[in-house]
């Protein structure tokens, strides 16, 4: 099978009260897309990729990776989960129902080329696929809902945060968001969906610092974190 890279881009970054999208935001000279894109590119496995953008999306045709011959870009949805479903749509001329599509955040600018290496090495022969995750860290009480009054601490131990690349079969990812995303189930990423149609991702453990850059604060962090490696 082929890989294919899907890089839902089409968020408008609420939380980071920018104003641009934050995957518009440059750290050092270039948007943090850009590198998001190279560093996956950088990897000789795919055979194509597909970015979601906003719908008036004035910044996109400014950056590098919209020059790239091996990226294509078509519209994305008001729900992360509606703009990789786009994406994908996008993919069904080219990609093999048994081909693997990675997922990966735009937002995620940080992903190691060593964690990226070992999802596809780790997960190439598996049946149904998975993602990067990595240990939670912090200790977890759990409240009644909407109370502030602590019931239980809950067992960290077998839990994970979860992070991208998310590694699916591509007929296997389709019809499982199409049909989470039909029930009004919440998809909160690719694993979800996967699990709704009743199937179990594997995890791969990934690095800490593979973050997701959403509030204003991140933004020192990633650029540390980048010049770090
Ligand atoms: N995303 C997308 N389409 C959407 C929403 C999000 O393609 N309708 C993308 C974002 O661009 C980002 C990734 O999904 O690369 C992760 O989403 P998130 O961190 O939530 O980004 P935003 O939705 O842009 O931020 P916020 O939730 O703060 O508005
Ligand atoms: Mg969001």
């Amino acid at each position: 099978p082929r890989y294919w890279l899907i890089v839902p881009a089409a968020g408008s970054g609420q939380r980071m009260q920018a104003d641009c999208p934050k995957q518009y935001l440059r750290l050092g000279q270039r948007f943090i897309v850009d590198i998001t894109l190279s560093r996956l590119l950088d990897n000789a496995a795919f055979s194509g990729c597909v970015v979601a953008t906003g719908a008036n999306d004035r910044w996109w045709p400014e950056t590098d990776a919209s020059k790239d011959p091996r990226i294509s870009a078509c519209i994305g949805g008001s729900e992360r989960a509606a703009s990789v479903l786009a994406a994908l749509d996008a993919l069904s001329e080219r990609a093999d129902d048994d081909d693997w599509v990675l997922v990966h955040d735009a937002a995620r600018p940080c992903l190691h080329p060593d964690d990226l290496r070992r999802l596809l090495s780790e997960l190439g022969d598996h049946p149904v696929g998975g993602l990067l995750a990595t240990p939670v860290a912090d200790t977890l009480k759990r409240t009644g809902p909407g109370s502030r009054e602590v019931e239980t601490t809950v067992d960290r131990r077998d839990l994970w945060r979860a992070l991208t690349p998310q590694m699916f079969r591509f007929l296997a990812l389709k019809r499982a968001l199409e049909s989470a995303i039909d029930a009004g189930y919440p998809v909160t990423d690719e694993a979800s969906a996967i699990e709704y149609a009743g199937q179990n991702p594997c995890i791969v453990e990934g690095r800490p610092d593979n973050i997701k850059v959403t509030v204003p604060a991140d933004l020192a962090l990633a650029g540390f974190i980048l010049k770090r490696k």
